[in-house]
């Protein structure tokens, strides 16, 4: 009899169609363009060629194809490097849902405290496992030091009354077996080491500045845009004397556009920017980095500044931004990108601005440096703006925040904090 092909080929097809299946190669285009949506793009950016894409963007493809994977052990290494709080918030929603392991690498302390179950921590060549966030990594670890601190305490004072009873009873035939005894004893006693010190707490204080108008720096109908793409419409805004503001906001609201028209660096269509009375700005941005000298050493490079701080005072300077010892000797020429933003950082807490204005200040440093920078902020006498992802960092610097919307520039007369109870409320 002829083999009906025709039945062959339908068998087959059915089979492969059910391997489609179960491997989800229906829901695919719908999970990938949910994740590609969580990660900020438009349904128009699913066609674009990847080319077209900043580094910023390719990163977020690369997270959204491992996270399509779904690998039975993810590995991040500071996945929310380039990500904006509501992609940051999505990622974080989808490795809490994660069903496998993951190991994540990151200085956002908030997006930590959402995801991890279990901290470990490399200190002293070991590694130190918290089995929770880092909010109870740090608490756990605090209590550990004091446990660690009190049983070293005791111990070395056990050790002290041993020491100056064989001290005292040595030539005492009558108390030789005891004295024998104390001094196996001291033999034998495993030594709990002291609390390793913790960096010193800085002493940095912004020096005196020059004292400003009441009104640091006004925007009035300014009108901005790159060719067809509309950043500003009419906008007006006033940054007032003591203003501590964060501008949040989605990737490619125009925030960075803002501070540079802000600082004088960026024309507006149309307008009016002004500067206050007395106003002396500091401004941070990673592409500002090219204002380093290259053959300068990173110690020549923050005397440059001018003012009159001793050479401890700049070392410390430098140990805050990660800088310790010899590495203070190093070119600028040597550095990586993240290290000379940190220099470029190091020179804007340096210079005696009064006004400063910090884009994502925070993106190249570490938890403690972050921390270090969130209070040498807290206690300046000036009046700032800054942009930041990092929400914890956010919430501890800012009085205002600031965000652009419709092609305006709204302000939120509160914390962070208050802030996103306010949205909450209203959404
Ligand atoms: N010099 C420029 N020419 C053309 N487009 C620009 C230029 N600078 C910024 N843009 C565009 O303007 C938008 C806002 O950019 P930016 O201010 O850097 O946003 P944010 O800092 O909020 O991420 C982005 O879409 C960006 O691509
Ligand atoms: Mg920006």
């Amino acid at each position: 009899m002829e083999t009906n092909y025709q039945d062959v080929l339908v068998d087959e097809l059915a089979r492969l169609q059910e391997t489609f299946e179960q491997l989800g190669g229906y829901e695919l285009q719908a999970k990938t363009d949910a994740v590609l949506e969580g990660m900020g793009f438009t349904t128009q950016d699913l066609e674009r060629p990847m080319n077209e894409f900043s580094g910023g963007w390719r990163m977020r493809v690369m997270l959204a194809k491992l996270l399509l994977q779904k690998p039975s052990l993810l590995l991040l290494d500071e996945p929310t490097n380039h990500l904006d709080i509501t992609s940051i918030q999505w990622v974080e929603s989808y490795l809490q849902n994660y069903a496998s392991a993951f190991i994540v690498v990151s200085h956002d302390r908030s997006f930590l405290d959402q995801v991890a179950t279990k901290t470990v921590e490399v200190a002293q060549q070991q590694l130190h496992v918290y089995m929770g966030n880092y909010t109870f990594y740090e608490q756990e670890k605090a209590q550990r030091a004091a446990l660690q601190q009190n049983a070293y305490a005791n111990q070395q004072k056990t050790i002290q009354q041993t020491e100056d009873f064989v001290e005292r009873f040595r030539s005492k035939a009558s108390k030789a077996k005891q004295v024998q005894s104390r001094i196996k004893a001291l033999e034998r006693i495993e030594k709990v080491a002291p609390v390793a010190a913790t960096a010193s707490p800085i002493k940095f204080r912004f020096s005196t500045q020059q004292q400003p108008g009441k009104v640091v720096a006004s925007l009035a109908h300014a009108e901005k845009n790159f060719g067809p793409l509309a950043i500003l419409k009419n906008a007006s805004a006033k940054i007032e004397r003591g203003d501590k503001i964060a501008l949040i906001g989605a990737n490619g609201k125009g925030k960075s556009t803002l501070l540079r028209i802000i600082a004088g660096l960026e024309a507006m269509n149309a307008g009016e920017s002004i500067l206050g009375h007395n106003v002396n700005m500091a401004f941070y941005a990673q592409h500002q980095l090219e204002a380093l000298y290259l053959d300068h050493t990173i110690l020549t490079e923050l005397k440059r500044t001018g003012a009159a701080r001793s050479e401890t005072e700049l070392r410390s300077i430098a140990g805050m931004f990660l800088f310790t010892k010899d590495d203070v000797f190093k070119k600028i020429g040597v550095l990586s990108g993240g290290e000379k933003s940190r220099v470029a950082l190091a020179k804007v807490l340096l210079s005696e601005a009064n006004f400063l204005l910090l884009d994502e200040p925070t993106n190249h440093l570490d938890m403690v440096s972050i921390n270090i920078l969130a209070q040498t902020l807290r206690q300046y006498a000036g009046t700032y703006i800054l942009v930041s992802h990092d929400r914890h960092f956010v919430a501890q610097v800012a009085t205002k925040i600031w965000y652009i919307e419709e092609k305006q520039i709204k302000e939120y007369p509160g914390t962070y904090e208050e802030y996103t109870y306010w949205e909450q409320q209203s959404a």
